[in-house]
C-alpha cells in the first residue's frame, strides 16, 4: 500500500545573512550571496510527517514499483525535497547508481578497500542528472518555456535531455574547443541551441547571467538551488547501500563546487532527522590547474576567493572562479574534511587504473583516487578506513583523453612529456595486425608468457 507523506513545505534562505523573505531566484538580493533551501517543518514534524525509520522503509519499498517517479532514485526520497505537483515532474529514471568495490585501485591507493559510487551510470552519464530532473520539473512547473546554463559539458548535456523530456527549449553555453566532443555532441543531439563561445567556463557564465536578466530563461547553473536538492540523493542512496553506516570519508572532484556541497547539505540534514549519528570526512579534490579552492584555503584560510586561470586536460572542472566555494568550505570544515590538487599525469594514471577495474570514468572523476592516494601518504586517510569515491562522469564521455593515453601521445609537446613515461606499464595501444589467424595465435601465446 502506498504511504501518503504529508506535503514539504520549503523555504529560500541566503548563506551569507540568513535571510528568508526571498524572492525565488539565485542570489540574495540584500547581500547577492547564494541560496540555499530549508524545511522549518521538519524540526517537530519530520519530513512528510515520518521519522527515519519509517522514511527508510519507504525509500526502500518505492523500489519495487514501476510508477516513474518512484522508480527515479531521486524522487524516490521526494520527502527530503521541495514539494511540486507529480505532473511537473520531468524524469529519465535518474540515480539508483551503484556502488563498486575497487580492490586493484586500493591495493594502489594504499588501502585495505575502496569504494566508487558511480554517478556516471546516470542517464546522460554524469551526476548532473539528480540534480537537473529536480530543478528542470521546477523551470516547468514555474511556467518557464526556455531554459538555460554554461558548462563544461556535462550540464549542458544533462539540461538539454531534461529540457526536451520536458517540452522546454534550451540554450546552452559553453567554451570554444574546451570541451570533450561526446558531451557537445550529447547537447545537439538532445535539441538544444548550443553555442561555442571563444571564453572559458568563467568567461560563459558570465554572459549568461546578463542573458538571464534581460530574457524570460530560467537558469540551470548549479547556482540554482533546486539542483543541489536534486544532487542531496545521491548520499541518502550512498548511506542505504551501506546500511546507514556512514563511511569514514567521502571524496569529491572540485569545479564549481556544488557537489560538494550538495553531499555535505544531504549528510548535514540526515544527521539532524536521525538517520546517521556521525559524518564522514568530505574531501574535494581539484587539478593542480584549476586549484581555486586549494588555494583558498591555503593562502587565505578559507577568508577569501582565490580565482585562478585555469587549465587542465579534465575539461569538466577546467573552472577558475567557483561559484559555491562558500558552501563547499562550510561542508569541509563541519565535517573535518581536506581539500588536495593533484598533476594531470596523477589524474591519467588514477583514471587508467580505475578503467583497467573494468569501470572506467572521464578524467573529472580520477581526481578522487589521485588525491586519496595523496591522503593516504598523509595519513589524513588511514588504510583500514572505508572510502567512497565519488566517480561523476562515465568514461564514454571524453574518449578522446582514453585514446591518447593509450596510444601514448596524450602529453606529446606537454610540459609533462617527461613525467608520463611512468604510464608506460599501464598503456595499450590498439595494434595493428595481417587478417591472420597464426598472427593472432602468436600475439596469445606471447601475451600468456
Ligand atoms: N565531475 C564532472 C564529470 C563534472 O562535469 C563536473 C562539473 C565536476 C566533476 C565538478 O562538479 O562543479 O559540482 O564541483 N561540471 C560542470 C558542467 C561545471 O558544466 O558540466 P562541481
Amino acid at each position: 500500500m502506498a504511504i501518503q507523506t504529508e506535503k514539504s513545505v520549503s523555504q529560500l534562505r541566503c548563506i551569507g545573512c540568513g535571510e528568508t523573505a526571498l524572492a525565488d531566484r539565485f542570489r540574495c538580493e540584500h547581500c547577492r550571496d547564494l541560496l540555499e533551501i530549508i524545511y522549518p517543518g521538519w524540526e517537530e514534524r519530520g519530513p512528510g510527517g515520518l521519522d527515519a525509520a519509517s522514511l527508510k522503509q519507504l525509500w526502500l519499498d518505492r523500489r519495487s514499483s514501476f510508477d516513474a517517479a518512484d522508480q527515479s532514485g531521486v524522487w524516490r526520497f521526494r520527502e527530503i525535497l521541495p514539494e511540486i505537483s507529480q505532473e511537473q515532474v520531468i524524469t529519465i529514471r535518474e540515480g539508483n547508481t551503484p556502488l563498486y568495490a575497487l580492490p586493484h585501485c586500493a591495493k594502489s591507493a594504499g588501502m585495505k578497500q575502496l569504494f566508487a559510487k558511480h554517478q556516471g551510470m546516470n542517464p546522460t552519464g554524469s551526476f548532473k542528472d539528480t540534480g537537473m530532473t529536480v530543478a528542470a520539473s521546477f523551470a516547468r512547473q514555474a511556467g518557464y518555456r526556455w531554459v538555460a546554463c554554461a558548462s563544461t559539458g556535462n550540464t549542458s548535456a544533462s539540461m538539454a535531455a531534461y529540457a526536451a523530456r520536458g517540452g522546454l527549449h534550451s540554450l546552452v553555453l559553453i567554451p570554444d574547443g574546451k570541451i570533450s566532443w561526446s558531451k557537445l555532441s550529447q547537447s545537439l543531439d538532445y535539441g538544444a541551441i548550443t553555442c561555442q563561445l571563444k571564453t572559458d567556463f568563467d568567461g560563459c557564465v558570465r554572459v549568461l547571467n546578463e542573458v538571464v536578466e534581460r530574457m524570460p530563461v530560467y537558469l540551470l547553473n548549479s547556482v540554482n538551488p533546486y539542483r543541489v536538492e536534486g544532487q542531496k540523493t545521491v548520499a541518502f542512496e550512498l548511506l542505504e547501500q551501506l546500511a546507514w553506516e556512514p563511511p569514514d570519508h567521502i571524496i569529491v572532484p572540485g569545479g564549481n563546487l556544488a557537489n560538494s556541497s550538495a553531499i555535505g547539505k544531504a549528510l548535514r540534514e540526515m544527521k539532524q532527522l536521525g538517520f546517521v549519528s556521525r559524518l564522514p570526512k568530505i574531501s574535494v579534490i581539484q587539478a593542480e590547474g584549476a586549484n581555486p579552492l586549494v588555494r583558498t584555503i591555503r593562502e587565505t584560510g578559507g577568508e577569501k576567493l582565490v580565482p585562478v586561470q585555469a587549465d587542465t586536460m579534465a575539461t569538466a572542472i577546467r573552472i577558475g572562479n567557483p561559484a559555491s566555494w562558500k558552501k563547499a568550505l562550510r561542508v569541509i570544515r563541519e565535517t573535518e574534511g581536506t581539500v588536495e590538487q593533484v598533476s594531470e599525469v596523477e589524474i591519467a594514471m588514477a583514471k587508467a587504473e580505475i578503467g583497467a577495474e573494468g569501470i572506467g570514468c572521464e578524467p573529472a572523476s580520477a581526481v578522487t583516487l589521485a588525491g586519496l592516494k595523496k591522503l593516504v601518504k598523509q595519513g589524513f586517510a588511514k588504510p583500514g578506513e572505508m572510502v567512497v569515491l565519488v566517480l561523476t562522469g562515465h568514461a564514454l564521455k571524453d574518449a578522446d583523453f582514453t585514446l591518447k593515453f593509450h596510444r601514448g601521445d596524450l602529453f606529446t609537446g606537454t610540459p609533462h612529456e617527461q613525467e608520463s613515461k611512468i604510464l608506460k606499464p599501464l598503456q595499450r595501444s590498439p595494434l595493428v595486425l595481417e587478417p591472420s589467424v597464426d598472427a593472432v595465435v602468436e600475439l596469445l601465446r606471447s601475451a600468456e608468457k
